[in-house]
Protein backbone atom coordinates (compact mmCIF):
# COMPACT_ATOMS: atom_id res chain seq x y z
CA UNK A 1 0.00 0.00 0.00
CA UNK A 2 1.60 3.27 -1.13
CA UNK A 3 0.84 6.37 1.39
CA UNK A 4 0.44 9.50 -0.34
CA UNK A 5 0.76 13.19 0.78
CA UNK A 6 -1.96 15.80 -1.14
CA UNK A 7 -1.54 19.28 -0.34
CA UNK A 8 -4.94 21.49 -1.10
CA UNK A 9 -6.57 18.07 -0.93
CA UNK A 10 -9.61 19.55 0.78
CA UNK A 11 -10.37 21.66 -3.05
CA UNK A 12 -12.03 20.89 -6.04
CA UNK A 13 -9.29 18.91 -7.87
CA UNK A 14 -7.76 17.16 -4.78
CA UNK A 15 -10.84 15.90 -3.03
CA UNK A 16 -12.03 13.94 -6.33
CA UNK A 17 -8.36 12.65 -6.67
CA UNK A 18 -8.37 11.71 -2.87
CA UNK A 19 -11.46 9.93 -3.50
CA UNK A 20 -9.79 8.40 -6.86
CA UNK A 21 -6.37 7.23 -4.52
CA UNK A 22 -8.39 5.75 -1.96
CA UNK A 23 -10.44 3.69 -3.83
CA UNK A 24 -7.47 2.28 -5.73
CA UNK A 25 -6.44 1.17 -2.34
CA UNK A 26 -3.57 4.13 -1.84
CA UNK A 27 -3.80 5.47 1.97
CA UNK A 28 -3.89 9.37 1.53
CA UNK A 29 -2.82 12.12 3.91
CA UNK A 30 -4.12 15.94 3.78
CA UNK A 31 -2.45 19.12 4.70
CA UNK A 32 -5.06 21.80 3.77
CA UNK A 33 -5.16 25.39 5.37
CA UNK A 34 -8.56 25.01 4.05
CA UNK A 35 -8.69 28.72 2.46
CA UNK A 36 -10.37 27.64 -0.93
CA UNK A 37 -11.13 23.96 0.34
CA UNK A 38 -13.45 22.28 3.34
CA UNK A 39 -13.21 19.46 6.17
CA UNK A 40 -16.77 18.85 4.84
CA UNK A 41 -15.12 17.72 1.87
CA UNK A 42 -13.20 15.51 2.23
CA UNK A 43 -15.69 14.13 5.49
CA UNK A 44 -17.90 13.19 2.59
CA UNK A 45 -14.95 11.69 0.41
CA UNK A 46 -14.70 9.55 3.66
CA UNK A 47 -18.15 8.19 3.15
CA UNK A 48 -17.76 7.40 -0.54
CA UNK A 49 -14.61 5.66 0.01
CA UNK A 50 -16.59 3.39 3.04
CA UNK A 51 -13.72 4.20 5.08
CA UNK A 52 -15.94 4.76 8.30
CA UNK A 53 -16.03 6.92 11.56
CA UNK A 54 -13.68 10.02 11.76
CA UNK A 55 -11.64 10.30 15.15
CA UNK A 56 -9.66 13.13 16.37
CA UNK A 57 -5.89 12.87 16.84
CA UNK A 58 -4.59 16.28 17.67
CA UNK A 59 -5.98 19.55 17.32
CA UNK A 60 -6.99 19.93 14.09
CA UNK A 61 -6.14 16.80 12.98
CA UNK A 62 -8.59 13.89 11.84
CA UNK A 63 -8.45 10.58 10.58
CA UNK A 64 -11.05 8.23 8.93
CA UNK A 65 -10.98 4.49 8.80
CA UNK A 66 -10.48 2.17 11.45
CA UNK A 67 -7.13 0.62 12.88
CA UNK A 68 -4.05 2.50 12.88
CA UNK A 69 -2.98 4.26 10.31
CA UNK A 70 -6.02 5.75 9.42
CA UNK A 71 -6.49 5.24 5.42
CA UNK A 72 -7.68 8.76 5.15
CA UNK A 73 -5.66 11.98 7.76
CA UNK A 74 -6.59 15.36 7.61
CA UNK A 75 -4.16 18.10 8.98
CA UNK A 76 -5.03 21.75 9.07
CA UNK A 77 -1.72 23.31 7.94
CA UNK A 78 0.39 25.72 5.65
CA UNK A 79 2.80 24.10 3.06
CA UNK A 80 4.61 27.15 3.96
CA UNK A 81 5.10 26.30 7.36
CA UNK A 82 8.28 23.73 8.03
CA UNK A 83 6.70 22.88 11.01
CA UNK A 84 3.39 21.58 9.62
CA UNK A 85 4.57 19.90 6.81
CA UNK A 86 7.40 17.62 8.94
CA UNK A 87 3.55 16.84 10.61
CA UNK A 88 2.75 15.88 7.62
CA UNK A 89 5.55 13.77 6.85
CA UNK A 90 5.51 12.44 10.36
CA UNK A 91 2.40 11.95 12.23
CA UNK A 92 0.28 11.57 9.07
CA UNK A 93 2.87 9.32 7.58
CA UNK A 94 1.96 6.73 10.26
CA UNK A 95 3.04 3.40 8.34
CA UNK A 96 6.23 2.29 8.17
CA UNK A 97 6.91 3.65 4.86
CA UNK A 98 6.01 7.10 5.64
CA UNK A 99 5.04 9.36 3.19
CA UNK A 100 5.85 7.77 -0.37
CA UNK A 101 4.33 10.27 -2.85
CA UNK A 102 3.00 13.73 -3.00
CA UNK A 103 0.27 15.28 -5.26
CA UNK A 104 1.05 19.36 -4.67
CA UNK A 105 -2.78 21.02 -5.10
CA UNK A 106 -2.34 23.30 -2.81
CA UNK A 107 -1.83 27.05 -4.29
CA UNK A 108 -3.87 30.08 -5.44
CA UNK A 109 -5.42 29.73 -8.73
CA UNK A 110 -7.89 32.47 -9.76
CA UNK A 111 -6.08 34.63 -12.94
CA UNK A 112 -7.82 37.88 -12.03
CA UNK A 113 -6.85 38.16 -8.41
CA UNK A 114 -3.22 37.16 -9.11
CA UNK A 115 -3.52 40.44 -11.05
CA UNK A 116 -4.30 42.35 -7.85
CA UNK A 117 -2.23 40.80 -5.19
CA UNK A 118 0.98 39.05 -7.32
CA UNK A 119 2.69 39.29 -4.26
CA UNK A 120 0.16 36.62 -2.36
CA UNK A 121 0.52 34.03 -5.44
CA UNK A 122 4.15 34.03 -5.84
CA UNK A 123 4.52 33.88 -2.05
CA UNK A 124 1.58 30.83 -1.73
CA UNK A 125 2.40 29.15 -5.30
CA UNK A 126 6.20 29.88 -5.51
CA UNK A 127 7.80 29.86 -1.67
CA UNK A 128 5.11 27.20 -0.69
CA UNK A 129 6.57 24.89 -3.55
CA UNK A 130 10.59 25.50 -1.97
CA UNK A 131 8.86 24.52 1.44
CA UNK A 132 7.70 21.31 -0.07
CA UNK A 133 10.56 20.42 -1.90
CA UNK A 134 12.73 20.97 0.91
CA UNK A 135 10.58 19.40 3.51
CA UNK A 136 10.18 16.06 0.49
CA UNK A 137 13.87 16.40 0.94
CA UNK A 138 14.44 15.91 4.42
CA UNK A 139 12.22 13.05 4.37
CA UNK A 140 13.38 11.48 1.62
CA UNK A 141 10.37 11.22 -0.33
CA UNK A 142 11.43 12.03 -4.60
CA UNK A 143 8.10 11.25 -6.67
CA UNK A 144 6.21 14.18 -6.63
CA UNK A 145 3.14 15.13 -9.57
CA UNK A 146 2.36 18.41 -9.84
CA UNK A 147 -0.92 20.36 -10.65
CA UNK A 148 0.10 22.98 -13.12
CA UNK A 149 -1.98 24.59 -15.78
CA UNK A 150 -2.43 25.28 -19.80
CA UNK A 151 -2.69 29.19 -18.17
CA UNK A 152 1.43 28.70 -19.04
CA UNK A 153 0.83 28.73 -22.96
CA UNK A 154 -0.91 32.42 -22.68
CA UNK A 155 -2.54 33.47 -25.81
CA UNK A 156 -1.43 31.40 -28.39
CA UNK A 157 -3.17 30.59 -32.18
CA UNK A 158 -1.47 26.97 -31.93
CA UNK A 159 -4.92 24.47 -32.06
CA UNK A 160 -4.26 22.03 -30.15
CA UNK A 161 -1.55 23.23 -28.09
CA UNK A 162 1.22 20.44 -27.63
CA UNK A 163 3.41 20.38 -24.61
CA UNK A 164 6.71 21.48 -26.41
CA UNK A 165 4.30 24.56 -27.39
CA UNK A 166 6.51 28.04 -26.01
CA UNK A 167 5.51 29.08 -22.48
CA UNK A 168 4.07 32.82 -22.24
CA UNK A 169 1.89 33.09 -19.84
CA UNK A 170 0.75 36.73 -19.41
CA UNK A 171 -0.31 37.12 -16.01
CA UNK A 172 0.86 36.49 -11.99
CA UNK A 173 -0.70 32.96 -11.90
CA UNK A 174 0.80 31.98 -14.60
CA UNK A 175 4.05 32.88 -13.97
CA UNK A 176 4.05 31.27 -10.40
CA UNK A 177 2.91 28.02 -12.18
CA UNK A 178 6.04 28.51 -14.75
CA UNK A 179 8.38 29.55 -11.87
CA UNK A 180 7.53 25.93 -10.35
CA UNK A 181 8.08 23.97 -12.99
CA UNK A 182 11.35 25.62 -13.82
CA UNK A 183 12.15 25.15 -10.00
CA UNK A 184 11.20 21.38 -10.59
CA UNK A 185 13.11 20.61 -13.99
CA UNK A 186 15.98 22.59 -11.93
CA UNK A 187 15.67 19.77 -8.90
CA UNK A 188 15.22 16.88 -11.33
CA UNK A 189 18.40 17.61 -13.22
CA UNK A 190 20.47 18.08 -10.04
CA UNK A 191 19.60 15.57 -7.62
CA UNK A 192 19.03 12.31 -9.16
CA UNK A 193 16.40 9.94 -8.01
CA UNK A 194 13.44 12.25 -8.73
CA UNK A 195 10.64 11.12 -10.27
CA UNK A 196 8.11 13.92 -11.58
CA UNK A 197 5.00 14.35 -13.12
CA UNK A 198 3.76 17.98 -14.53
CA UNK A 199 0.62 17.96 -15.02
CA UNK A 200 -0.96 20.95 -17.44
CA UNK A 201 -4.97 21.25 -16.69
CA UNK A 202 -6.96 22.69 -19.71
CA UNK A 203 -10.41 23.63 -18.06
CA UNK A 204 -11.41 20.98 -15.22
CA UNK A 205 -15.17 21.09 -14.79
CA UNK A 206 -17.65 18.72 -13.07
CA UNK A 207 -18.42 16.75 -9.99
CA UNK A 208 -18.60 13.53 -8.77
CA UNK A 209 -21.77 11.59 -10.01
CA UNK A 210 -23.05 11.45 -6.54
CA UNK A 211 -23.37 14.78 -6.21
CA UNK A 212 -22.12 14.78 -2.90
CA UNK A 213 -18.87 16.56 -3.61
CA UNK A 214 -17.65 19.00 -6.59
CA UNK A 215 -16.94 22.70 -6.88
CA UNK A 216 -17.67 25.61 -4.57
CA UNK A 217 -15.62 28.47 -5.10
CA UNK A 218 -15.33 31.14 -2.32
CA UNK A 219 -17.32 34.15 -3.82
CA UNK A 220 -18.30 34.93 -6.94
CA UNK A 221 -16.58 32.16 -9.43
CA UNK A 222 -14.29 33.64 -11.92
CA UNK A 223 -14.50 30.38 -14.19
CA UNK A 224 -17.75 29.84 -16.71
CA UNK A 225 -18.90 26.45 -15.67
CA UNK A 226 -19.32 27.22 -12.05
CA UNK A 227 -20.87 30.11 -12.12
CA UNK A 228 -23.26 28.88 -14.83
CA UNK A 229 -24.14 26.38 -12.34
CA UNK A 230 -24.70 28.79 -9.71
CA UNK A 231 -27.30 30.86 -12.58
CA UNK A 232 -28.62 27.77 -12.45
CA UNK A 233 -29.32 27.42 -8.56
CA UNK A 234 -30.88 30.92 -9.08
CA UNK A 235 -27.85 31.94 -6.89
CA UNK A 236 -27.07 34.67 -9.39
CA UNK A 237 -28.90 36.54 -12.07
CA UNK A 238 -27.70 35.71 -15.89
CA UNK A 239 -24.83 34.55 -17.39
CA UNK A 240 -22.47 36.78 -18.63
CA UNK A 241 -21.05 35.51 -22.18
CA UNK A 242 -17.37 37.51 -22.09
CA UNK A 243 -17.44 38.22 -25.89
CA UNK A 244 -19.91 37.16 -28.93
CA UNK A 245 -17.31 37.93 -31.86
CA UNK A 246 -14.09 36.06 -31.44
CA UNK A 247 -12.91 34.64 -34.48
CA UNK A 248 -14.80 31.08 -33.71
CA UNK A 249 -17.84 29.32 -34.99
CA UNK A 250 -20.25 30.51 -32.92
CA UNK A 251 -18.37 33.72 -32.07
CA UNK A 252 -17.50 32.91 -28.03
CA UNK A 253 -14.69 31.32 -26.65
CA UNK A 254 -13.62 28.10 -26.84
CA UNK A 255 -12.39 25.81 -24.11
CA UNK A 256 -11.03 22.55 -23.73
CA UNK A 257 -13.24 21.04 -21.14
CA UNK A 258 -12.56 18.04 -18.87
CA UNK A 259 -14.75 16.25 -16.27
CA UNK A 260 -12.96 16.19 -13.12
CA UNK A 261 -13.44 12.70 -12.78
CA UNK A 262 -11.10 12.00 -15.58
CA UNK A 263 -8.50 14.53 -14.38
CA UNK A 264 -8.58 12.94 -11.03
CA UNK A 265 -8.02 9.56 -12.63
CA UNK A 266 -5.33 10.85 -14.78
CA UNK A 267 -3.18 11.73 -11.19
CA UNK A 268 -3.83 8.12 -10.32
CA UNK A 269 -2.02 7.00 -13.29
CA UNK A 270 0.89 9.29 -13.42
CA UNK A 271 1.47 8.19 -10.27
CA UNK A 272 1.04 4.78 -11.25
CA UNK A 273 3.91 5.35 -14.11
CA UNK A 274 6.43 7.48 -12.06
CA UNK A 275 6.92 4.11 -9.69
CA UNK A 276 6.65 1.90 -12.27
CA UNK A 277 9.26 3.60 -14.37
CA UNK A 278 12.90 4.83 -13.74
CA UNK A 279 13.34 8.59 -12.20
CA UNK A 280 12.35 11.39 -14.96
CA UNK A 281 10.54 14.43 -15.56
CA UNK A 282 7.43 13.90 -17.24
CA UNK A 283 5.35 16.94 -18.59
CA UNK A 284 1.43 16.53 -19.96
CA UNK A 285 -1.60 17.93 -21.14
CA UNK A 286 -4.38 16.87 -19.16
CA UNK A 287 -7.35 17.76 -21.50
CA UNK A 288 -9.93 16.12 -23.89
CA UNK A 289 -8.44 17.44 -27.16
CA UNK A 290 -11.85 18.82 -28.03
CA UNK A 291 -12.87 22.82 -28.27
CA UNK A 292 -16.82 23.50 -26.80
CA UNK A 293 -17.68 27.28 -27.12
CA UNK A 294 -19.78 29.41 -24.27
CA UNK A 295 -22.62 28.83 -26.08
CA UNK A 296 -22.26 24.86 -26.56
CA UNK A 297 -21.43 24.59 -23.00
CA UNK A 298 -25.07 26.46 -21.94
CA UNK A 299 -27.04 24.37 -24.58
CA UNK A 300 -26.00 21.18 -23.98
CA UNK A 301 -26.37 22.47 -20.05
CA UNK A 302 -30.08 23.39 -20.73
CA UNK A 303 -30.86 20.08 -22.91
CA UNK A 304 -29.28 17.90 -20.42
CA UNK A 305 -30.63 18.91 -17.07
CA UNK A 306 -34.13 20.27 -19.17
CA UNK A 307 -34.17 23.92 -17.68
CA UNK A 308 -33.00 27.46 -19.62
CA UNK A 309 -30.17 29.43 -18.67
CA UNK A 310 -30.50 33.39 -18.83
CA UNK A 311 -27.04 34.95 -20.33
CA UNK A 312 -25.94 38.23 -22.04
CA UNK A 313 -23.29 38.80 -24.40
CA UNK A 314 -20.87 41.52 -23.15
CA UNK A 315 -17.19 42.73 -24.38
CA UNK A 316 -14.45 40.50 -24.21
CA UNK A 317 -12.69 39.95 -20.85
CA UNK A 318 -8.71 41.33 -20.50
CA UNK A 319 -6.76 38.46 -20.76
CA UNK A 320 -8.90 36.22 -22.80
CA UNK A 321 -7.61 34.30 -25.72
CA UNK A 322 -10.21 32.91 -28.46
CA UNK A 323 -9.13 29.12 -28.31
CA UNK A 324 -8.06 27.17 -26.38
CA UNK A 325 -7.22 23.07 -26.90
CA UNK A 326 -5.15 20.76 -25.39
CA UNK A 327 -3.04 18.59 -28.28
CA UNK A 328 -3.38 15.20 -25.69
CA UNK A 329 -1.85 12.30 -27.25
CA UNK A 330 1.40 12.55 -25.02
CA UNK A 331 -0.69 11.77 -22.16
CA UNK A 332 -2.53 8.74 -24.39
CA UNK A 333 1.09 7.60 -25.46
CA UNK A 334 2.79 7.87 -22.39
CA UNK A 335 0.43 6.88 -19.52
CA UNK A 336 -2.47 5.18 -21.36
CA UNK A 337 -5.09 8.02 -20.34
CA UNK A 338 -7.72 9.86 -22.04
CA UNK A 339 -11.01 11.26 -21.13
CA UNK A 340 -13.99 9.16 -21.22
CA UNK A 341 -16.60 11.63 -19.96
CA UNK A 342 -18.96 13.54 -22.49
CA UNK A 343 -19.70 17.32 -21.76
CA UNK A 344 -23.71 16.13 -21.13
CA UNK A 345 -21.43 13.90 -18.33
CA UNK A 346 -20.30 17.18 -17.06
CA UNK A 347 -23.52 19.18 -17.12
CA UNK A 348 -25.40 16.08 -15.77
CA UNK A 349 -22.68 15.61 -12.63
CA UNK A 350 -22.24 19.50 -12.12
CA UNK A 351 -25.83 20.16 -11.73
CA UNK A 352 -26.44 16.85 -9.53
CA UNK A 353 -24.10 18.24 -7.53
CA UNK A 354 -25.00 22.25 -7.47
CA UNK A 355 -28.77 21.28 -7.41
CA UNK A 356 -28.43 19.35 -4.08
CA UNK A 357 -25.57 21.69 -2.47
CA UNK A 358 -26.95 25.14 -3.62
CA UNK A 359 -24.65 27.06 -1.17
CA UNK A 360 -22.00 24.26 -1.32
CA UNK A 361 -20.23 22.89 1.55
CA UNK A 362 -21.53 26.05 3.34
CA UNK A 363 -24.96 24.69 3.35
CA UNK A 364 -23.79 22.01 6.02
CA UNK A 365 -19.97 22.53 6.61
CA UNK A 366 -19.20 20.43 9.33
CA UNK A 367 -15.84 19.67 11.02
CA UNK A 368 -14.94 15.74 10.63
CA UNK A 369 -15.46 13.70 13.91
CA UNK A 370 -17.63 16.71 15.47
CA UNK A 371 -20.84 15.61 13.86
CA UNK A 372 -20.80 12.36 13.09
CA UNK A 373 -20.07 10.82 16.58
CA UNK A 374 -18.37 12.56 19.73
CA UNK A 375 -14.45 12.89 18.59
CA UNK A 376 -12.52 10.32 20.48
CA UNK A 377 -9.20 11.66 21.40
CA UNK A 378 -6.62 8.21 20.71
CA UNK A 379 -5.38 7.10 23.71
C1 LIG B 1 -13.75 29.81 -20.01
C2 LIG B 1 -14.48 30.53 -21.14
C3 LIG B 1 -14.34 32.91 -20.98
C4 LIG B 1 -16.69 33.18 -17.27
C5 LIG B 1 -9.05 29.59 -16.39
C6 LIG B 1 -7.67 29.99 -15.95
C7 LIG B 1 -7.16 29.05 -14.97
C8 LIG B 1 -7.35 27.59 -15.33
C9 LIG B 1 -8.60 27.31 -16.13
C10 LIG B 1 -6.38 26.55 -13.41
C11 LIG B 1 -13.70 31.72 -21.68
C12 LIG B 1 -15.78 32.44 -20.81
C13 LIG B 1 -15.99 32.74 -18.38
C14 LIG B 1 -17.90 33.90 -17.44
C15 LIG B 1 -17.67 33.66 -19.81
N1 LIG B 1 -7.48 26.90 -14.08
N2 LIG B 1 -16.48 32.97 -19.62
N3 LIG B 1 -18.34 34.12 -18.72
O1 LIG B 1 -10.15 31.47 -18.60
O2 LIG B 1 -10.20 29.32 -19.96
O3 LIG B 1 -9.05 29.36 -17.79
O4 LIG B 1 -9.48 28.36 -15.82
O5 LIG B 1 -5.27 26.60 -13.82
O6 LIG B 1 -7.85 29.35 -13.78
O7 LIG B 1 -6.77 29.97 -17.01
O8 LIG B 1 -11.54 29.49 -17.85
O9 LIG B 1 -13.86 29.26 -17.06
O10 LIG B 1 -12.67 31.49 -16.74
O11 LIG B 1 -13.37 30.78 -19.04
O12 LIG B 1 -18.10 33.86 -20.96
O13 LIG B 1 -18.57 34.33 -16.46
O14 LIG B 1 -15.70 31.04 -20.64
O15 LIG B 1 -14.26 34.10 -21.76
O16 LIG B 1 -13.93 31.80 -23.07
P1 LIG B 1 -10.24 29.99 -18.65
P2 LIG B 1 -12.90 30.29 -17.58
Amino acid sequence: MTTVLLTGGAGFIGSHTCLVLLEAGHRVVVIDDFSNGSPEALRRVSELARLGSWRQLAPEQWAAGEGQPARLTLLKGDVRSPQDLDRAFEDGGGGDSGIDAVLHFAGLKAVGESMGQPLRYWDVNVVGAVRLLEAMGRHGCQTLVFSSSATLYGITDRVPIPETAPLQPINPYGYTKAAVERMLADVAASTPGWRIALLRYFNPVGAHPSGRIGEDPNGRPNNLFPFLCQVAAGRRQQLEVFGGDWPTPDGTGVRDYLHVMDLAEGHGRALEVLQAEPPQLLTLNLGSGCGHSVLDLVRSFEATNGLTLPYAVVDRRPGDSAISVADHREAERRMGWRTKRSLADICRDGWAWQSANPEGYRGSDRQPGRSLIQAQPVS
